[in-house]
């Protein structure tokens, strides 16, 4: 069987497509036919400085969706969903559901795709900070799929697709007044903390100041990475490290309450959609350099897929 990939050769050179070794699978892994491939921050921040890659060349990329050729049991989620629509989804939502859900990170109460939440859940508030990113587009779902009160950041034009993510209210990130404006709708509610899906230092001081205002709170980022600063006291930065891959435990909280429950019912309920949309690079692999420039340019509401 023949197997294509795109190698990165050194730091700051082009991926190139090429024959890549094909492995069987061991014990518990298994084998999938790949059909499409989503572009994160993280391909071109590894491209550009080679960080935590361990030896060259190396093949990048954490998003693919394709068949399962072999396996010994497996779940069908549904086959009315494309491989480039679905793509959108696995580390976005993987990384939302560590901050928001796992022990030790913000730690609020994962939902479920079947069961309808308690009604005391619309007096708890959390603030998703770029809720038209990737990241946050996973974030507004699974808190809103929880009956929660959603406070979320975006640009004006992307207002209705984060409010039909399920976000309660949108704002504008490039206000200035955007704080109060923050504050005012949480007033009287608990706050369950703010989820920084961008995870940039000047998002990070700003979700900061707004629990800083409130007198309390936790506040998560994307990216661990994130410089943000001395805390107020009241303030309290959690998950400062990355959980591993699979998540605490050997992946059975985030895997049984997330992958297995709330994924697999709730795409079949439209509880999640497979949001940002794909913009698709047709052609396959040898357009992944493209997607990579696209992704490192930035994008808005939209996950680059080839
Ligand atoms: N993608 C993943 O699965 C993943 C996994 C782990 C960590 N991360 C990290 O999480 C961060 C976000 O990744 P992503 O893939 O979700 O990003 P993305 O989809 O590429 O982010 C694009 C969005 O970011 C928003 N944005 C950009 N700058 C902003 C700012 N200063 N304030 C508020 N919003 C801003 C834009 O919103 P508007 O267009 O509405 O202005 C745009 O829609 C990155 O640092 C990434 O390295 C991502």
């Amino acid at each position: 069987m023949e197997k294509k990939a795109a190698f990165l050769h050194a730091p700051r050179t082009p991926l190139k497509v090429d024959t890549a070794p094909f492995n069987q699978p061991g014990p518990h892994e298994i084998l999938i036919r790949n059909h499409a491939v989503a572009v994160n921050p993280v391909d071109y921040k590894q491209q550009d400085t080679g960080v935590q890659i361990k030896s060259f060349p190396c093949i990048l990329g954490m998003d693919i969706a394709g068949t399962v050729v072999e396996l010994l049991s497996q779940q069908k989620i549904t086959d009315k969903i494309a491989f480039t629509d679905v793509v959108v989804l696995p580390l976005g939502l993987t990384t939302a559901c560590w901050g928001l859900f796992e022990e030790g990170y913000l730690e609020i109460v994962a939902p479920s795709a079947s069961e309808i939440p308690p009604s005391e859940n619309k007096e708890k508030v959390a603030l998703v900070w770029g809720g038209s990113s990737s990241v946050g587009a996973s974030a507004v779902q699974l808190l809103a799929a929880g009956g929660y009160t959603v406070l979320a950041t975006a640009s004006s034009k992307n207002f209705d697709f984060v409010k039909s993510l399920g976000a309660t209210h949108v704002f504008d990130h490039t206000d200035s007044s955007i704080i109060n404006q923050l504050v005012e709708a949480s007033c009287g509610k608990q706050v369950l903390g703010a989820y920084d899906a961008i995870g940039a230092d000047s998002t990070a001081r700003l979700c900061v100041q707004y629990l800083h205002t409130l007198g309390c709170g936790k506040y998560m980022t994307s990216l661990y990475t994130t410089d943000t600063g001395d805390f107020p006291e009241e303030v309290t930065r959690v998950g400062k490290s990355p959980p591993p891959m699979q998540g605490r435990d050997g992946g059975a909280p985030l895997w049984n309450n997330v992958w297995q429950d709330f994924m697999g019912s709730g795409l079949r309920n439209d509880k999640l959609r497979t949001k940002p949309d794909a913009f698709v690079l047709e052609g396959g692999l040898e357009r992944i350099n493209e997607a990579v420039d696209l992704v490192r340019k930035g994008v808005s509401a939209k996950k680059a897929v080839v």
